[in-house]
């Protein structure tokens, strides 16, 4: 027997390439077991407003291939308030619902947090940022395309950086952290990564890059992170050309393109994954208040309490790798 009858989903914050893939999870797995199954449009602010509708397999119909978000997103401050929670309340007690499904970052999961204790609706977070930044996940749904989408960039700019012996500074995205660089960079074989995890002396590249420069070495890429202290790629651009003018130095800024595009392969099948899951703790009535992530390749519950941005450092000895292998 289902704990719930009638479901809500909604996708909040920053878009990431797979939220349809985990849309058409729940709505076909709710479906399936006989759940009446809500989709809430603009997230949070969408609750408020009543921007809700019902979903059936038709709707999620040649979604899964698709970034971006059906159900479109956005950030809501009016939701950090008890009153805009309050309507939220309002409007899924009009449409009986008795489970809610919310796929963002942290940001999402503590709004949903805060709603569930003071509402008593179950809440299910499901990860998905391009950033990978979730404590308790190995992966976020959209990072994988994203650092896909850097990395086939990085070897088209690393053509022509050939072709001219250029140096080029390439920043990603990553406010807060820095995985699409490190991955991306590595990956690319880029000659150093710049991370907000990570304090980087600017000194210290100039005096390799001059040194690879004896070596003629004269093609190299930076990866910076948009987040990296140093304020991103045109500060780091700037720093480099007042000591080293005669190199030939480009910027490039990658930008949303990371954001959007058909979600790989990983990607798809991480939120199939989770939005199946989503609807069985919602049907059980268990992990309520959770955030469902992956690792070792399964499912795994943190509180929603717990489940916030990761701040763990990244090993030192990765960096040590970066620069050995591009060598
Ligand atoms: O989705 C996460 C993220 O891509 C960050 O890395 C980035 O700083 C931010 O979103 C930008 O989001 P927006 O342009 O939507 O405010």
């Amino acid at each position: 027997m289902s704990k719930v009858k009638n479901i809500a989903v909604l996708t909040s914050g920053g878009d990431a390439p797979g939220m349809n893939a985990a849309i058409r999870a729940i709505v076909r797995t709710g479906n399936y077991f006989q759940l009446n199954v809500y989709g809430v449009m603009y997230g949070y602010r969408g609750l408020i407003n009543g921007e809700i509708m019902k979903m059936d397999s038709r709707s999620v119909a040649n979604i899964i291939q698709r970034g971006g978000t059906i159900l479109k997103t956005a950030r809501c401050k009016e939701f950090f308030g008890y009153e805009g929670r309050q309507r939220a309340y309002e409007q899924l007690k009009k449409y009986q619902i008795d489970g809610l499904i919310v796929i963002g970052g942290d940001g999402t999961f503590k709004g949903a947090l805060t709603f569930s204790k003071e509402f008593d609706i179950p809440c299910i977070g499901l990860p998905g940022t391009i950033d990978k930044d979730i404590d308790g996940t190995d992966f976020t749904i959209g990072f994988d395309t994203a650092v896909n989408t850097a990395v086939r960039a990085i070897d088209k700019i690393r053509d022509t950086a050939e072709a001219h012996d250029r140096l080029f500074i390439v920043e990603v995205m990553g406010r807060d952290a820095g995985y699409i660089a490190l991955h991306s960079g590595i990956a690319t074989g880029a000659e150093h990564v710049l991370l907000p995890e990570r304090p980087t002396k600017i000194q210290d590249i100039i005096n390799e890059l001059q040194a690879n420069e004896r070596r003629k070495k004269l093609v190299n890429i930076i990866v910076v992170a948009e987040g990296d202290e140093s304020g991103g790629a045109n500060e780091v651009a700037r720093a480099i050309k007042e000591q080293l003018p005669h190199f030939d130095t480009r910027v490039c800024i990658l930008g949303h393109i990371q954001r959007g595009g058909s979600p790989t392969c990983m990607d798809r099948v991480i939120a199939s994954r989770l939005g199946y899951a989503a609807v069985q703790a919602l049907m059980e009535g268990k992990h309520h208040n959770c955030m469902i992530g992956i690792v070792n390749n399964q499912l795994h519950y943190t509180p929603l309490e717990k489940a916030v941005k990761a701040r763990q450092g990244i090993d030192p000895e990765w960096f040590q790798m970066i620069r050995i292998l591009a060598s």
